[in-house]
């Protein structure tokens, strides 16, 4: 008895002084550490069995919770056969590369049976982001979610939803990925098209084999639910809509939005958005459903995955209905939905949009045939920037550049294509002499930086979701055809545009993103279709070092991994 009243008032007396602790001491960072254990695990959906690449045996793998202001740690250790990194897509990495993840960028990859440690702050960023492979396609069957809370004692600039669900959209082929992209290279050819999308892993009650293999998110009625979207998949931009239910947009790529209400959304691989959705509806069971925007002839896995949003007691045997998607080549109602994505531009969340621009850039984005002996038609799908297919280098850009070392990458990327020509009009099939090599753009510190990205009709005009690393930026401007700087400037959103990690160029358009170039480091800038990326489709910026204190890049761990 008296033991029992002693830890009693012990407990008592622990919790008096925790409340104390957290009432008069102000908020510290905390420090959130995570295994990752890569790993090779048989899986099974649409009546095929595989082996994949996992984390820790997951397939979504963990979520990475954490909250603005903490570290993180993530230590990544490499059971599989295939030599490997993680890039955590999104978060910022201030001065920081060396934690940034894609190989042969920011670091050599973790060697099968050796660990890395990925070690970063989370400043100023709160919101769905996500972690995925950064090499081959392994990205495939290797992605998981960030979830970033706002800072201890602020909330959400919208209402307190009851409960927050992860919604991670992917793409599964039936057949090892590896071995289909290593085929495809050989003919010269993209690899086959994946069988099925999958929602959190899952594809849904539509396809053979996969009753059990359905995500169902159970809710109660009159209560509000956040849904942290996220597009994982490789080469395919979702339209995503749930049947009988408005989604109201309040996030975007860990940026909040000013919120709108949509039937439907788009979503490009890389992105993330942020969406509350309130039970409203008469109980049941309704599909949630996601399916390709295409808006070009081209070959495409045009299924729709499911999941279900589920009434609390309502019984399974309830058939869902299902919502009505764009359809698949709804363009109009892309831009449409595009166009109503603004920053929110509060006091607290300000858009700080640079106004004047030291540095502008114009990349084309070119497909082209490069000849291929060897190749089933004789020639190699390939792809370029301003006509330079990037060449991914044997080191680490981010090393060569900290340690001085010669003869990796030029810094002599072109600021504009060669040769302007009439970017978006008659298919044009002329190789344009595109040139292969490691060449980068130099930038300087704190410069603001303007990138005009303007599709061409090389082979076919198509959209590119384009990401850069290390950075938000501003989507001031997009739109049809070619991009006339007198014209389209002047119609710039300076205001209020989203801010982003990724971007889609439209078919056949252009957009124009701006930022300030304050976090120095190599960063690489690329299009998030895996396809396109493999095909050279993608450039680094190295940003110079300040001359300021905290304005340089940190010297890197020591167990960076060697090449
Ligand atoms: Cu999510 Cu460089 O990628």
């Amino acid at each position: 008895m008296a033991r029992l009243d002693n830890s009693r008032s012990g407990l008592l007396s622990l919790l008096f002084l925790s409340f104390f602790v957290v009432a008069f001491v102000p908020a510290r960072a905390a420090v959130k550490t995570y295994q990752f254990d890569v790993q090779v695990k048989n899986v099974s959906r649409l009546c095929h069995a595989k082996p994949i690449v996992t984390v820790n045996g997951m397939y979504p793998g963990p979520t990475i919770y954490a909250r603005e202001g903490d570290r993180v740690i993530i230590n990544v250790t490499n059971h599989a056969q295939y030599n490997m990194s993680i890039h955590w897509h999104g978060l910022k990495q201030f001065r920081n590369g060396w934690a940034d993840g894609p190989a042969y960028i920011t670091q050599c990859p973790i060697k099968t049976g050796t660990s890395y440690s990925y070690d970063f702050n989370i400043t100023g960023q709160r919101g769905t982001l996500w972690w995925h492979a950064h090499i081959f396609w392994l990205r495939a069957t290797v992605y998981g979610a960030i979830v970033i809370m706002p800072q201890n004692g602020t909330s959400f600039p919208f209402p307190q939803p009851h409960m927050e669900a992860n919604t991670i959209l992917g793409e599964w082929w039936n057949t090892d990925v590896e071995e289909l992209v290593k085929e495809g290279d050989k003919l010269g050819l993209p690899p086959k098209m994946s069988d099925a999308h999958t929602i959190n892993g899952k594809p849904g009650p539509l396809f053979p084999c996969s009753e059990k293999h359905t995500y169902v998110l159970e809710v109660e009625q009159g209560k509000t639910y956040l849904l942290r979207i996220i597009n994982a998949a490789l080469n395919d931009e979702l339209f995503f809509a749930i049947a009988g239910h408005t989604m109201t947009v309040v996030e975007i790529d860990a940026v909040y939005t000013k919120p709108f209400t949509t039937q439907a959304l788009l979503i490009g691989p890389g992105q993330t958005t942020n969406v509350l959705v309130r039970a409203d509806q008469l109980p049941g069971r309704y599909f949630m459903a996601a399916r390709p925007f295409i808006d070009v002839p081209i070959p495409i896995d045009n299924k729709t995955v499911t999941a279900i949003l589920q009434y609390k007691g309502i019984p399974n045997t309830v058939m869902p209905v299902l919502p009505q998607l764009p359809a698949p080549n709804d363009t109009e109602f892309a831009l449409n939905y595009l166009a109503k994505l603004k920053s929110l531009n509060t006091p607290q969340f300000p858009a700080l949009v640079p106004l004047k621009v030291d540095r502008r850039l114009f990349f084309t984005i070119g497909l082209g045939r490069n000849p291929c002996p060897t190749c089933q038609n004789g020639t190699k799908l390939a792809a370029s920037l301003n006509n330079v297919t990037f060449v991914m280098p044997k080191v680490g850009l981010l090393q060569s550049h900290y340690f001085n070392i010669k003869g990796v990458f030029q810094t002599d990327f072109p600021d504009r294509p060669p040769t302007p020509f009439n970017y978006t009009g008659a298919p044009l099939t002329a190789n344009l002499k595109t040139s292969s090599g490691t060449r980068l753009t130099k930038i300087a510190y704190n410069s603001t930086v303007e990138i005009i990205l303007q599709d061409t009709n090389l082979l076919t005009v198509e959209s590119h979701p384009f990401h850069l690393h290390g950075y938000n930026f501003f989507v001031v401007g997009t739109g049809l055809g070619n991009f006339n700087s007198s014209k389209d400037s002047a119609n710039f959103n300076l205001v209020d545009p989203p801010e982003r990690n990724t971007v889609g160029v439209p078919t056949g358009g252009w957009t124009a993103i701006r930022f300030r170039a304050d976090n120095p480091g190599v960063w690489f800038l690329h299009c998030h279709l895996e396809l396109h990326t493999s095909w050279g489709l993608k450039t680094a910026l190295v940003v110079e070092d300040g001359k300021g204190a905290d304005q340089s890049i940190l010297p890197p761990p020591k167990d960076l991994p060697p090449c």
